[in-house]
C-alpha cells in the first residue's frame, strides 16, 4: 500500500534501472541542498485555527490565467522515457493542473500537447546557437505551449557524483526530439548530459537574454531558479508572469539555501506584481500549505511525478497528484482554512 510519497519513491527506485534511478534522485556534490529542501519543510510548524466552518472547502485557484483544481504544478524534468515507454505524453496526460515539458524531453512537444489533460508550459534552455533557440521557441508556441519557463540556474550542469560514476547516458533509441540532431549516447569520462550542456547551452545569457526572450516569445514567461529578492524585483521589471523559487531540486549549486527559506524574500520583492511558485522538496499536503502560508501562489513537484510515471504511467502520475490534493485538502480542514485565500502567515509558528 502506498500511503505517502515516500512509499512511491521507495518502490519506484526499486523498479527503475539503477542508472535512471540515480539520475532522478541525485543532487549536486555533497547533496547538502537536496537534503536542506526537505529539512526546511520539517523545521516549520503550523498554528491551526479553531471553530472555522470547513464543511465546504476549495483548493482551486488560477495560475497564469488558467483555472486549476489545486495549486500543484508539474516541474520540468528531463528524460521521462527512462521511467516509462510512453514518457512525457503519459506524464502530461496524468496531470490535472499545469504540466511543464523540459527542453530535454524524450517526446516532441507536438506529441505532448494533444495528449495532455491540461495546459502545457515549455521549459527552455537557451542554446549558444540563438537562431536554433529562436526556432525552438517559435515551434513550441506554434505547438500550443501556454508559457515559456526560462531556467536560469543552470549555466553549466551541477556535478552529480552518481552520474559521473555511471557515465550517465541515454540508452539507444531514446532521443531528444526538441533538440534537433542531439545525441546523448556516449560519455567518455563524465555524465554525457554534463558534456552536452557544456557544449550546447549559453552561459553568457544574462538579463539581456531574458529581454531577448520576452521580445520573441509572445506568451507569458516564468523565470525559474530565483532564490533572492533582488533577482525577483529585476524579473518583475522585465515583465515576467511568475518567478519560480527553485534550486533545481538541489542539483545545481551545492550549499544553496532551501527554497522554503528563500521564499519570504522573493514573495516580498514580488509584492503581488507577479505570481510566485516554489519547487524543491514538496512531498506532502502540509508542505504545500506551508509554502502557501509563506507567500507562494503555487508549488511544483519534480521527482514525485517521475515516481508516479515509473510505477503507473499516466495513471500513476494522476494518483501521485491526487494524493497531494487530498493531503492538502485534509491539512486545510485541520488548519481551519476553507480556501486558499485563508492560508496566510498567521498559520506559521
Ligand atoms: C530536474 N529539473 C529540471 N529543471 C529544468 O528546468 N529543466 C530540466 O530539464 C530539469 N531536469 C530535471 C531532471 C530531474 C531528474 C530532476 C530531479 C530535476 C529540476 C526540476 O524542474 C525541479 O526544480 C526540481 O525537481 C524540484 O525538486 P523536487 O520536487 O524534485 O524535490
Ligand atoms: C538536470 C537538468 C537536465 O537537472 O536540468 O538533470
Amino acid at each position: 500500500m502506498r500511503l505517502d510519497l515516500d512509499d512511491w519513491e521507495r518502490e519506484a527506485l526499486e523498479r527503475l534501472d539503477p542508472m535512471a534511478g540515480d539520475y532522478y534522485r541525485s543532487g549536486a556534490r555533497s547533496e547538502a541542498t537536496l537534503a536542506e529542501n526537505r529539512a526546511a519543510f520539517a523545521r516549520v510548524r503550523l498554528r491551526h485555527r479553531v471553530l472555522v466552518d470547513v464543511s465546504q472547502r476549495s483548493t482551486a485557484t488560477t495560475l497564469l490565467g488558467h483555472r486549476v483544481p489545486f495549486p500543484v504544478v508539474v516541474a520540468p524534468t528531463a528524460f521521462h522515457k527512462l521511467a516509462h515507454p510512453e514518457g512525457e505524453a503519459a506524464t502530461a496526460r496524468g496531470t490535472p493542473t499545469l504540466f511543464t515539458l523540459s527542453t530535454l524531453s524524450n517526446t516532441a512537444i507536438e506529441e505532448v500537447v494533444p495528449a495532455a489533460g491540461c495546459p502545457v508550459l515549455f521549459q527552455l534552455y537557451v542554446y549558444k546557437d540563438r537562431g536554433a533557440c529562436r526556432a525552438l521557441v517559435d515551434r513550441v508556441v506554434a505547438a500550443g505551449a501556454k508559457a515559456i519557463v526560462l531556467t536560469a540556474d543552470a549555466a553549466i550542469l551541477g556535478m552529480r557524483k552518481r552520474d559521473v560514476r555511471n557515465r550517465f547516458r541515454l540508452p539507444p533509441g531514446l532521443a531528444m526530439p526538441n533538440v534537433s540532431g542531439a545525441q546523448l549516447g556516449t560519455a567518455a569520462t563524465d555524465s554525457a548530459l554534463a558534456t552536452w550542456v557544456r557544449d550546447s547551452l549559453d552561459p553568457s545569457l544574462g538579463w539581456r537574454g531574458l529581454e531577448w526572450l520576452a521580445g520573441i516569445a509572445g506568451v507569458p514567461i516564468v523565470l525559474k531558479g530565483v532564490v533572492r529578492g533582488d533577482d525577483a524585483r529585476r524579473a518583475v521589471e522585465h515583465g515576467v508572469a511568475a518567478v519560480q523559487v527553485s534550486n533545481h531540486g538541489g542539483r545545481q549549486l551545492d550549499g544553496g539555501i532551501a527554497t522554503l527559506d528563500a521564499l519570504p524574500d522573493v514573495a516580498e520583492a514580488a509584492d503581488g506584481r507577479c505570481e510566485v511558485w516554489l519547487d524543491g522538496g514538496v512531498r506532502s499536503g502540509t508542505d504545500v500549505l506551508k509554502a502557501l502560508a509563506r507567500g507562494a501562489n503555487a508549488v511544483a513537484v519534480g521527482r514525485p511525478a517521475l515516481w508516479g510515471l515509473t510505477l503507473g504511467g499516466a495513471e500513476g502520475v494522476s494518483e501521485v497528484l491526487e494524493l497531494l490534493r487530498a493531503e492538502l485538502d485534509e491539512a486545510m480542514a485541520l488548519a481551519g482554512c476553507p480556501d486558499l485565500a485563508s492560508i496566510d502567515a498567521s498559520l506559521l509558528a
